[in-house]
C-alpha cells in the first residue's frame, strides 16, 4: 500500500526534531504547526469554553490555548497538570491553573469534578502527558464521565509506535485509542475529516467528538 502523501514530510519533521526548536509567543511548545491550527479551528466553530490538559511542560501549549479562550470571549479557563512542574516557563498566568499530580489519578479526577463549573461550556480536553497505551487509557477512562456530549478530546502523540514515526516506541496512545473505543463503541465519533485535514498530524487516531 502506498503512503500517504504527507507521510515523508513528517517523518523529516519529527526525526530531525522540529518540533523540540518550536516556541509560542517565547514559550517552547511540542507540536505539529497544522495540528496547533487545527485547534484554533476547533476552538471557535464549536465555542470552547474550558481546556483541560495534561502534561504542561514548559507551559506554551497551556499559554497558546488561553490566548484562544481569552480572543474568543470564553469565560473559562485552561487546567492544565503536570506530576514535574520544574520545567514550566511560564508558571503564572490570569487564565490558566497549573496543577502538580498524577493525571489520572483519582483525586486529580475528583478535583475536576468539583473544579468544572455545572453551566459551562465546551470542553476541550487534550492528553499530552506519559504516552504509554497503560496512562493513555487511564486517562481516558478517568476523564469519560467528565465529558459531555460535544466535547472534544485530542489524545496527542498516536505517531509514535510507527504511526508513521518511532516504531520502536512500543504500544502508545493509537493503541490506546484502539482499545478504548473497542471497550466503549458509542462514546466518541472520531472526527476523521480534521485529522486528516493538512495530511499530517501528531494524533493520528485521536481527533474525537463526545456523543
Ligand atoms: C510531551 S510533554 C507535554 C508537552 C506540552 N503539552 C507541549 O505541547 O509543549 C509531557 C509532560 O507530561 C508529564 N507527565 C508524564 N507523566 C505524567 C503523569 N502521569 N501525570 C501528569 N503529567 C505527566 C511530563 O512531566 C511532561 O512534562
Amino acid at each position: 500500500m502506498s503512503e500517504a502523501p504527507g507521510t515523508e514530510y513528517f517523518r523529516w519533521f519529527y526525526d530531525t526534531g522540529v518540533w523540540k526548536r518550536m516556541h509560542y509567543r517565547g514559550i517552547r511548545v511540542l507540536k505539529v504547526p497544522s495540528d496547533m491550527w487545527n485547534y484554533q479551528e476547533i476552538f471557535a466553530e464549536r465555542r470552547i469554553d474550558w481546556v483541560l490538559e495534561t502534561g504542561s511542560l514548559h507551559g506554551g501549549s497551556a499559554l497558546y490555548f488561553a490566548d484562544l479562550l481569552q480572543l474568543n470571549g470564553a469565560r473559562g479557563k485552561v487546567i492544565s497538570i503536570d506530576m514535574d512542574g520544574s520545567k514550566n516557563m511560564l508558571r503564572q498566568h490570569p487564565r490558566i491553573e497549573f496543577w502538580l499530580g498524577d493525571s489520572a489519578s483519582p483525586e486529580m479526577v475528583a478535583r475536576l469534578r468539583e473544579h468544572l463549573p455545572e453551566e459551562r461550556g465546551a470542553l476541550f480536553a487534550i492528553l499530552d502527558s506519559d504516552h504509554s497505551k497503560a496512562h493513555v487509557l487511564r486517562e481516558m477512562e478517568a476523564f469519560l464521565p467528565l465529558l459531555r456530549r460535544g466535547d472534544y478530546l485530542v489524545v496527542e502523540d498516536g505517531c509514535v509506535n510507527g504511526h508513521p514515526v518511532r516504531p520502536e516506541f512500543g504500544p502508545g496512545p493509537y493503541e490506546a485509542v484502539e482499545e478504548f473505543l473497542a471497550r466503549h463503541p458509542n462514546a466518541f465519533t472520531p472526527d476523521r475529516a480534521r485529522e486528516e485535514k493538512f495530511g499530517i498530524t501528531a494524533a493520528p487516531n485521536g481527533y474525537l467528538i463526545r456523543n
